[in-house]
């Protein structure tokens, strides 16, 4: 595990975008791993700037990490309207090659074995940008997760509906259950990226870099990946 500290998004942003411009043009059709929340907004932003001069995504699609179950098709903070307001919208990637887990189907296991069968259809994900959670998960795993899990239903911990409830109207909107690659999958992934920055962010980072590898905290599993860059800013590396 390789750890960056930077002086603060804009690096970090441009640092993940560098990677992504490099793996483009060494490999114009990859598959990039796609996450919500605010850690990757610096990454899209930069992309977005590099696509207008330039930067082609047309043959590349994207997946996204995770999504939540029960929220009606079109409401602003389905992930996959999230993921297009924020990067795809904003760049000429293909909106038939950006996929989602289906948070509204009616069978969803079926939906989560289909999510995983697209993904290796396309040949795995080459580059996936993940943040972390305040508890160490990533995607929605939460604490617990076992380090082979596939795509599949979660509940979110109380802590997680509180740190996301600044998205919703209030915590009793903030759904209960998601759809959440697993972290067995993630590590499939042949480059991870994960951002954390801000001090809130400190003990999740010292946890899952200088901790034990251990299901409490899920972001440790990526010690044993082979290529997996952190990215962070002095606040998110403080405990460090
Ligand atoms: C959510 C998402 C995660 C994300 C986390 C942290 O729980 N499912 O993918 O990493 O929030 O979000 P933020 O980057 O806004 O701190």
């Amino acid at each position: 595990m390789e750890v960056v500290i930077l002086g603060g998004s804009r690096p970090i942003g441009k640092l993940a975008a560098d990677a992504i411009e490099e793996l483009l043009r060494r490999k114009p059709d990859a598959v990039l791993g796609l996450a919500t929340g605010s850690s990757p907004l610096p990454v899209y932003e930069e992309l977005a700037a590099r696509h207008a001069t330039g930067l082609d995504f047309s043959r590349a699609s994207g997946f996204a990490l995770d999504e939540y179950v029960g929220l009606p098709d079109g409401h602003p903070e389905q992930y996959r309207n999230v993921i297009r307001r924020e990067f795809t919208d904003r760049i000429n990637i293909d909106p038939a090659n950006v996929h989602s887990p289906d948070g509204s189907a009616a069978d969803i296991p079926a939906a989560c074995d289909a999510y995983e069968a697209a993904i290796a259809a396309a040949g795995d994900v080459d580059l996936q940008l993940l943040g972390v959670g305040t508890d160490g998960h990533i995607g929605f795993n939460e604490p617990g997760s076992s380090f082979a899990s596939r795509t599949r239903i979660k509940s979110l911990i109380e802590q997680t509906r509180k740190d996301n409830a600044r998205f919703f109207t209030s915590l009793a909107d903030v759904p209960h259950h998601v759809i959440t690659q697993g972290l067995g999958t993630i590590m499939d992934a042949r480059h991870v990226i994960l951002i954390a920055t801000g001090a809130q962010k400190a003990q999740a980072v010292r946890d899952f870099v200088e901790g034990p590898v251990a299901a409490i905290c899920p972001a440790s599993v990526l010690q044993f990946h082979p290529h997996a860059t952190v990215l962070v800013d002095e606040a998110a590396a403080s405990a460090l």
